[in-house]
């Protein structure tokens, strides 16, 4: 078993995105990458079990079922490398599907250390498989497992949990297409997508009762006080989660309860905010199954099969390169 770590973001990198973030005329942002440090991957996994987030259960569920139709239509040997792959809790059943009919080699990508070592626990025991982790960027780490490949071998990407909808939708089928130049024709992306809903599901899928949801927004501040020694007060910021109907996403922010200032000396920035005024963090946008077949089209895939669950509007689609 193995974990490289190619590169993660350093701390200048933290800090020159969060100067350009925060420095921004109109709403100010923070790139949701950053939630992911030992706390705020602790607090994902624990969101992951909530009972308002119905995606992670939907996505099991899927994985469950589809996984030997999967490991039937890619053909061995083959080498699965999966894109923020987190606990890695849902991926064991696809995995022992694969191994089951020869051996595998598994490379997690994850910029977060923590969650890439829960993964290793998790799927340690798994016979015949190899475990390549990567601490890196998503692109990164795909360009380092797409040169493990011996002739022969197929890639299978997995880009689950609908992460894909943090980017924006041009920004999804521009990293799509990045993901489709490191695979061969015949290679398979099996990507996960959180299907439009109610919102009033959806909302509380982002802003959950126990207040899980809100600690692990509110810890990307408590993040920069820790690195970047800046001293946001956290009882100044209250977790929002709001759906935006023109661009079908729920948008999670941070809003200053007071007008305040906040210094970050790591970053070399003092932050003036505005009673009110927000910190936009993550966007999760919800998509349409014809939605799922363009995106494939515009990317140099073609859709080859679908699943959808019914009790939790998601859908796993498995393309096939062209
Ligand atoms: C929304 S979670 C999904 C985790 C898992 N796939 C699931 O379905 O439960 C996103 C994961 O991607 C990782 N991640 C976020 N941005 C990343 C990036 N730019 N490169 C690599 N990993 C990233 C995070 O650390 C996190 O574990």
């Amino acid at each position: 078993m193995l974990i490289q770590s190619v590169a993660v973001p350093s701390l200048s990198e933290l800090a020159q995105d969060v100067r350009a973030g925060l420095s921004k005329k109109g709403q100010k942002e923070l790139p949701c990458r950053y939630f992911y440090d030992d706390i705020g991957s602790a607090l994902f996994e624990v969101i992951t079990q909530l009972p308002e987030y119905g995606l992670s259960r939907a996505g099991q569920r899927l994985l469950r079922k589809s996984a030997p139709a999967i490991a039937s239509r890619v053909p061995s040997p083959v080498i699965v490398a999966e894109l923020g792959c987190g606990s890695g809790r849902n991926t064991r059943w696809l995995l022992e599907a694969l191994s089951r009919r020869g051996p595998v080699t598994y490379c997690p990508i994850e910029i977060s250390g923590a969650a890439l070592a829960t993964c290793k626990r998790q799927l340690d025991d798994i016979d015949s498989l190899s475990f390549v982790g990567f601490q890196c960027e998503y692109l990164e780490g795909l360009a380092e497992a797409s040169s493990l490949r011996r002739t022969a071998e197929h890639l299978l990407v997995l880009f689950l949990g609908s992460t894909i909808g943090n980017f924006s939708r041009l920004q999804g089928v521009q990293f799509l297409q990045q993901v489709r130049q490191n695979l061969m024709p015949g290679d398979f992306l099996l990507l996960g997508t959180d299907l439009e809903k109610p919102v009033p599901q959806l909302l509380l899928a982002y802003d959950d009762s126990l207040g899980i949801t809100a600690a692990f927004n509110l810890n990307l501040l408590a993040r920069l006080n820790r690195e970047l020694e800046a001293d946001f007060r956290l009882d100044q910021f209250r977790h929002v989660a709001r759906y935006n109907h023109q661009e079908r996403r729920i948008e999670m922010h941070l809003l200053s309860t007071s007008k305040q200032t906040v210094t970050i000396p790591g970053a070399g920035l003092t932050v003036r905010l505005e009673r009110g005024e927000t910190i936009w963090t993550e966007s999760s946008h919800k998509y349409n199954v014809p939605e799922v077949t363009q995106m494939a089209q515009q990317s140099g895939f073609r859709c080859d099969t679908q699943w959808l669950d019914e009790e939790w509007p998601f859908a796993h689609t498995l393309f096939v390169a062209e």
